[in-house]
């Protein structure tokens, strides 16, 4: 495994990378979330890049840039034991060599709402560094997780919006996948009792671990009550919620946008517990009788399911 700091050095080792490569881009402090997006990478690319860089450009003035925990020792032997070929370490000088960028991606209103509204500056820091490691690293695939699920739409978006999938790249990219840019979202690894694994968690007492409980807790009841509508979901998830100290709770729909009445929705939510801010979000199906949770009445028959509205929810 290749571990490189400096641009030259990314440049020299991304060369050598086969035909189809994958990207991990991360903050370290790596768990086992960030094992399964590395793990998947590893399986789906000829070769694979984790970037770890704490970007100071996506926290606020007031946010935890300082204390964000750095294990750099145990990340490069997990990313070792999972057959990553190349480790990005760059220092802030490398990736902002004036200081900072003075051009900027800018999130839209996707980047305003949520997550957006707590931490304006945040998106435009996460998109735009991302964009340089994309332009950095010229992956195939890059992976993210969907913890973080209006991070994983923006990026999405970002690729769209400003064509980064674009084809005909010169150099290895363009053997692979016809120079395409994929966005591969994976799903949220929880503790055993539910909890998202965060990089963050390490600063939880024992005492606020069990009421951060009531996040992943609130989404459970929440998608249980799908089949009851919107107000319902809130409703069942809002009464987790008591113990900790609410900054949203929403039902949207999968890109973000308003909750359907019926149909994908997705359930977001940001709290603070003690001095940390925890985030969580869960898929729920809604007003469809059939989803789980919800007992369908004796007598009363439901009518088979129409094949070909499958797939949609
Ligand atoms: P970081 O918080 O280190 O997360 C790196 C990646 O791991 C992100 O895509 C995140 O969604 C994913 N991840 C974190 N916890 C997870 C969990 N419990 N299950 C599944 N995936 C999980 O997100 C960032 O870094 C930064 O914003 C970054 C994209 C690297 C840009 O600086």
């Amino acid at each position: 495994m290749n571990v490189v700091q400096t641009r030259e050095e990314l440049a020299a080792a991304r060369a050598e990378l086969g035909s189809r490569v994958g990207l991990v881009p991360t903050m370290g402090a790596l768990h086992a979330g960030h094992r399964t997006l590395v793990e998947r990478a590893v399986a789906e690319n000829d070769d694979v890049t984790v970037s770890i860089f704490v970007n100071p450009m996506q926290f606020g003035p007031n946010e935890d840039l300082d204390r964000y925990p750095r294990t750099m020792d145990a990340d490069l032997a997990m990313c070792e034991a999972a057959g990553v070929e190349l480790v990005f370490t760059p220092t802030p000088a490398v990736v902002y060599p004036n200081g900072t960028a003075e051009v900027t991606v800018d999130p839209g209103p996707l980047g305003t709402v949520l997550e957006g509204r707590s931490r304006p500056t945040h998106f435009r820091g996460v998109l735009t560094v991302v964009a340089k490691l994309f332009s950095l690293v010229r992956p195939d695939q890059a992976y993210f997780g969907e913890k973080d699920y209006q991070q994983l739409a923006l990026i999405r978006r970002m690729v769209r919006d400003l064509d980064l999938g674009y084809s005909g790249h010169p150099g290895p990219r363009a053997r692979g996948t016809a120079g395409t840019l994929g966005v591969v979202g994976c799903p949220t690894v929880r503790e055993p009792d539910g909890l998202a694994m965060s990089s963050r968690n390490i600063y939880l007492s024992a005492a606020d671990w069990q009421r951060a409980l009531g996040l992943s807790q609130a989404l459970r009841d929440g998608a249980e009550a799908g089949a009851k509508g919107a107000d319902a979901v809130l409703d069942a998830a809002r009464a987790q919620l008591s113990d900790v100290d609410v900054d949203y709770l929403e039902l949207r729909d999968p890109d973000l946008g308003p909750a359907p009445e019926r149909g994908a929705a997705r359930l977001l939510v940001a709290a603070r517990v003690g001095p940390t801010r925890l985030i969580d979000n869960a898929p729920v199906s809604l007003g469809d009788p059939l989803s789980l949770g919800y007992q369908v009445p004796l007598g009363d028959p439901v009518p088979p399911r129409d094949p070909a509205s499958q797939g949609d929810d």
